[in-house]
């Protein structure tokens, strides 16, 4: 084997099918790499980050206090009508869905740095059987704030304009509701001052604006309006793009992604609720650095983990599940590795045998990987 900069944790891990003939190369010593960060052998390893199988109040725990400088998660819903997990012991029911979360929520807060933010999507719900909304988005937006001492520092909002009309009785069939298209996403924060820069998450600008841009005199007159902003010749200023509203539209309809497409060849279960890459996106370049460290506490598919590997962030991702993090590992291999490849390094990952998957992925193919994340990672 060679040589490895994860000292003791190497030897656990298994001889790189075929990575000889393709993909070898030597591992490049990197210090602040996530392995060294918790002291457990992840299930699989990247350039990056490390994804580990287990409970994540467990794996947590183990976490240096203060270390993190952002989580980003999409927790199991209290839904009523069940998600088809394949471990359902995170679905819990509304009533105790909220003390369930702030258990880690709380544990979040102290791995946190004192800049760190913590954002969790929360889908929302009916109560059962009435068309009445469930409050418990709110309730963990409260109890989050008044109990475990987070601030919130900005409510979003996701607006997925694919999403099928549901629930089918008050919005198909009674047409008593509109069709819910929207998830609450709560950033919270340790302080009033996370770090954030909004600058890294410019929108596009509008062909209203390009024009102005172009030809700021044809559109307004520098003047002060009546709801006190001064719009200056500086308005017509290309800054390169939109400031970001909170209103996030991002369509959850990739389907030619690596991943489903490894996932079938392979027979591996597709994970039922996976984040669109762009969601990651925007919260990874608005509160990070590179090199920062990202934690996903309900990884799923790894999407979070994957988005923060094309942005250089350090990450680590946790699920209860091992066929979805072995799934998972699909968003880091190299288009090349063959569907016989593929299916032994899942098979390896399902029965707990630790990869370094490095071995299936150069550092230098960050093009291709790039090009990936346009098409869902
Ligand atoms: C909504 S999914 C996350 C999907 C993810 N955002 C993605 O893009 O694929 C929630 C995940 O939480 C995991 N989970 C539930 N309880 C857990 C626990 N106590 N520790 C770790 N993972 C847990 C489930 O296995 C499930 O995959």
């Amino acid at each position: 084997m060679r040589s490895s900069p994860f000292g003791h944790f190497a030897r656990r891990f298994v001889e790189p099918y075929g990575a000889r003939e393709t993909f070898c190369r030597p591992l490049r010593e990197n210090d602040l790499h996530t392995i060294s960060v918790i002291d457990l052998p992840p299930l699989y390893r990247t350039e990056f980050g490390a994804a580990h199988c287990g409970d994540s109040l467990q794996l947590l725990a183990r976490l240096p206090n203060e270390s993190v400088n952002l989580v980003l998660t999409s927790p199991p819903f209290a839904l009523q009508r069940e998600k088809e997990y394949l471990d359902r012991s995170g679905n819990k029911s509304q009533e105790d869905y909220v003390e369930w979360l702030a258990k880690f929520g709380a544990l979040v807060f102290q791995k946190l740095k004192p800049d760190g933010s913590f954002v969790i999507d929360i889908g929302g719900a009916y109560v059962k059987g009435a068309p009445e909304r469930a409050l418990y988005p709110f309730r963990v937006l409260l109890k989050f704030c008044d109990d475990l001492g987070f601030k919130l520092a900005q409510d979003f909002y996701w607006n997925n304009p694919s999403k099928l009309p549901s629930p089918i009785e008050w919005v198909n069939k009674r047409k008593l509701r509109a069709k819910d298209s929207v998830n609450t996403v709560w950033w919270f924060s340790k302080t009033q001052w996370p770090k954030a820069d909004a600058s890294k998450v410019l929108a596009p600008y509008s062909d209203r604006m390009k024009k102005l841009i172009h030809d700021p005199g044809a559109f307004y007159k520098p003047a002060k309006r009546p709801s006190g902003h001064d719009i200056t010749d500086r308005f017509g200023k290309d800054n390169g793009g939109a400031l970001p509203s909170n209103l996030l539209q991002i369509p959850n309809c990739e389907s030619n992604g690596k991943y489903l497409a490894a996932c079938k060849l392979v027979g591996a279960r597709q994970h039922p609720a996976r984040f669109p890459a762009k969601l990651p996106e925007f919260f990874i370049r608005l509160l990070t650095e590179p090199e920062d460290l990202v934690v996903d506490i309900f990884a799923g598919s790894n999407t979070t983990g994957a988005v923060a590997e094309i942005e250089q962030r350090r990450w680590l991702a946790f699920d209860l599940s091992v066929e979805y993090l072995a799934a998972s590992s699909f968003r880091f291999l190299h288009d090349d590795v063959s569907m016989k490849k593929m299916k032994i390094i899942y098979e390896n990952l399902t029965q707990h045998k630790p990869m370094d998957l490095r071995h299936y992925f150069h550092s230098n193919d960050q093009l291709e990987f790039k090009q990936r994340l346009a098409s869902g990672v």
